[in-house]
């Protein structure tokens, strides 16, 4: 046997200002299943993780939901851990790139690209708002297209017509953060002198360490020469401060990969076993892979193998790019309910399911997948209840009551046993080269013929005959041995089903090699049903679920007035005029009740005095049991545009405090209000 492998790998880091979804998924689902066919060959393979902290996106965010960024990113890595650990992925750590591991890492980097003379600067123009103090990067401008003239577009192409342009050359351009009008101002900027790794870059690209067709991409821009690439931004940033440079600070993808290392020495701290230099030093033995997606590839094969080879430190292995998610045959939709929460799944459906699907259409190459939802629920239920998990419950039966539990010894089907064994080493290879759909078919493939035997020799006949009780165990047991191997070969994919196998054939936890073995006379444990079919009606579910989030994200946010309020988050003041425009009334609750098909949302009648009002709010997370609300007063805007939703036309709102979930607070007038009075 060849000595284990020391392999690193790492999924790219989520941004800390979202929820994760089941775009992301198919990355982490991808590389988690690559990392546990590792291990269960037995070498010695380590996944790190981190969140991705830094930048003004997560300051701003923060900032409007009146926290410090560092709770906004605590929040958020709690939310992401949980949504990793439900759907399997197996971590061994996942840490955050605002942590001292990082500081002291991007300040090192830093400091040697530095001191070898890769680092240059030179001011920059840039426009800067004077009443928020910041520059502004181009998505927090807007303006007038300079081509077509559509109004309110964003500082670095526009919508309407298509057209790119420099944030200087819209008109009438405005801050999105505060409304001011930006003015032009000059600042030190710190670039890295990405045309010194010209060469290497060339060379290192075409070295097998990228899919042809990303190689052929990243070729356009070699061949087009190489920018210098501003590494710095002015204060105030969430961030790190530049060494030495007080008020710079490092651009958010400077600190980012260098956040892979960090959170891999993050692990080395309390595992011995582990040595960080031993990964990272030049010429170290150890594998290093970079899972990510398609739209940043330049991040990674060209700015980071660069920083490296610029720092003295080694390169990756290889960068696995993988495409985008589509769901039904188009791009996610909040409105169609095809934008699905990682955790809006969890809520419906078991993590298995789509892991399967993902590794049935996953290739090697960087086309987008397609979850497709009704050959989901086929695919799943025809593949693994029908297939795999078949065998077993089939045969499971007869070795329980005709002998006791106990598998006979002998092979019943020789030449299946070695169609098994002969099978393995293609599996492995699809698996290794990251093939995972061919792993399947050739899985599947097995599968069905172990089906075939049973069904050709029909078990159940014989044991209806006299005498022929031998033959029934001797079909049965070697049928639990040709699942046991299917089980070894889709442990990558399906680890609890592997465990709950595990369980049933009382035996410790497999590894691929346990393939080549058999288990004869061997007591078995009560089988109990391993994964039951999807039901389509949860798909459903989970589509509505999915519709209703976008409402309960958008609810809060409902403009007041003439919608300045939404356009225009961060700025707290509106004129009167605007808010005397608003009707808010006192309203009798006459009504309440959760609404079918929706987690969120109550449906209220409403009493206004001359009229009744039907208003469907998402609060109930906070009153479980609606019908305690009957009777009681709230508040209510009156005037607000109705809203046509998925269950009905909502006519209205009721006025809420809280940060959500059980903690939201109904207002209410004081005894004496009548409904239908106006608020002054
Ligand atoms: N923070 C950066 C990565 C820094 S790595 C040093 C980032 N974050 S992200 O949250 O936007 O995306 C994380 C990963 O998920 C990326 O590899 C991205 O390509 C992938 N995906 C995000 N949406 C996706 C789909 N809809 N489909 C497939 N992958 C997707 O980028
Ligand atoms: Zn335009």
């Amino acid at each position: 046997m060849s000595e284990p492998r020391q392999i690193l790998v790492t999924s790219a880091l989520p941004y800390a200002n979202g929820s994760i979804h089941l775009g992301h998924m198919l990355e982490y689902i991808q590389t988690d299943m690559w990392v546990r066919f590792q291990k269960l060959r037995g070498n010695q393979c380590i996944y790190v993780c981190a969140d991705d902290a830094h930048g003004s996106a997560i300051m701003l965010r923060a900032e409007k939901e009146g926290i410090t960024p560092e709770q906004l990113i605590a929040n958020v890595q709690a939310e992401h851990s949980a949504d990793f650990a439900d759907f399997l992925v197996d971590f061994d750590n996942f840490h955050s790139t605002h942590s001292e591991e990082n500081r002291e890492l991007s300040g090192m980097i830093y400091t040697r690209l530095r001191e070898a003379g890769h680092i240059s600067t030179r001011s920059v123009t840039q426009y800067f708002d004077p009443e928020k103090g910041m520059f502004l990067a181009d998505r927090f401008i807007k303006g007038t297209c300079p081509k077509c003239a559509a109004e309110d577009q964003y500082g670095d192409n526009c919508e309407k017509c298509g057209a790119t342009y420099a944030p200087t050359e819209l008109k009438d351009p405005k801050s999105a953060i505060s409304g001011a009008t930006p003015v032009l101002r000059d600042s030190q900027h710190f670039f890295f002198k990405l045309p010194d790794f010209q060469a290497m870059l060339q060379q290192w690209t075409r070295s097998g360490t990228l899919q042809d067709a990303v190689a052929n991409k990243l070729a356009e821009w070699l061949d087009a020469g190489l920018q210098e690439w501003d590494i710095s931004r002015d204060a105030p940033y969430f961030g790190f401060e530049i060494p030495g440079e007080p008020g710079k600070y490092f651009y958010v993808w400077l600190d980012a990969p260098i956040g892979y290392m960090a959170s891999f020495k993050n692990l080395c701290a309390r595992r011995p076993d582990l040595n960080f230099d031993a990964f990272w030093n030049q010429g170290s033995s150890a594998e290093l892979y970079h899972f990510i997606g398609k739209d940043i590839v330049n991040f990674h094969a060209l700015f980071w193998p660069a920083m490296l080879e610029g720092a003295g430190l080694r390169k990756p292995t290889a960068v696995n790019v993988h495409g985008y998610l589509t769901v039904n045959g188009a791009k996610m939709s909040k409105s169609r309910g095809t934008f699905i929460k990682a955790r809006t799944y969890l809520d419906h459906l078991q993590p298995e399911y789509l892991r399967y699907y993902y590794a049935a259409k996953l290739g090697r190459g960087v086309d987008d997948l397609d979850l497709n939802l009704e050959d989901f629920v086929q695919k799943v239920n025809s593949d693994l209840v029908g297939k795999v998990v078949n065998i077993a419950s089939r045969c499971a039966g007869f070795i329980h009551k005709g002998n006791d539990g106990v598998m006979v010894a002998g092979d019943a089907a020789p030449e299946l046993t070695e169609a098994f064994l002969a099978a393995a080493p293609s599996i492995a290879e699809a698996y290794e080269g990251r093939d995972f759909a061919r792993a399947m078919r050739e899985i599947m493939a097995l599968a069905d013929r172990a089906n075939a035997w049973i069904a050709e020799k029909a078990p159940w006949s014989l044991a209806k005959q006299e005498g022929r009780q031998d033959e029934v165990q001797a079909i049965c047991a070697q049928g639990i041995n040709l699942f046991r191997q299917l089980v070894i070969f889709l442990k990558p994919v399906l680890p609890v089903l592997a465990a709950d196998a595990e369980a049933f054939l009382n035996v410790a936890p497999l590894t691929w090699d346990d393939h080549r073995s058999r288990l004869e006379n061997h007591s078995l444990n009560p089988f109990k049903a391993l994964l039951s079919r999807i039901e389509p009606a949860k798909v459903q579910d989970m589509i509505a679920a999915s519709k209703e989030d976008l409402l309960a994200a958008e609810e809060p946010k409902a403009p007041v007035g003439n919608g300045e309020l939404h356009k225009d988050p961060l700025s707290a003041e509106v004129d009167f005029d605007t808010f005397a425009a608003v009707d808010l009334r006192v309203a009798l609750i006459v009504k309440a009740e959760a609404v079918p098909g929706a987690d969120k949302l109550l449906q209220l009648t409403l009493d206004i005095g001359d009229e009744r009002r039907n208003v469907f709010s998402g609060i109930k997370s906070a009153y479980p049991d609606p019908a305690q609300l009957e009777g009681r007063l709230t508040m209510m805007v009156a005037n607000l545009k109705p809203r046509k939703m998925r269950f009905g036309v909502s006519e209205g709102m009721v006025m809420a405090a809280g940060p959500g979930g059980e903690e939201i607070y109904l207002l209410s007038p004081d005894s004496g209000a009548k409904p239908g009075q106006r608020i002054k």
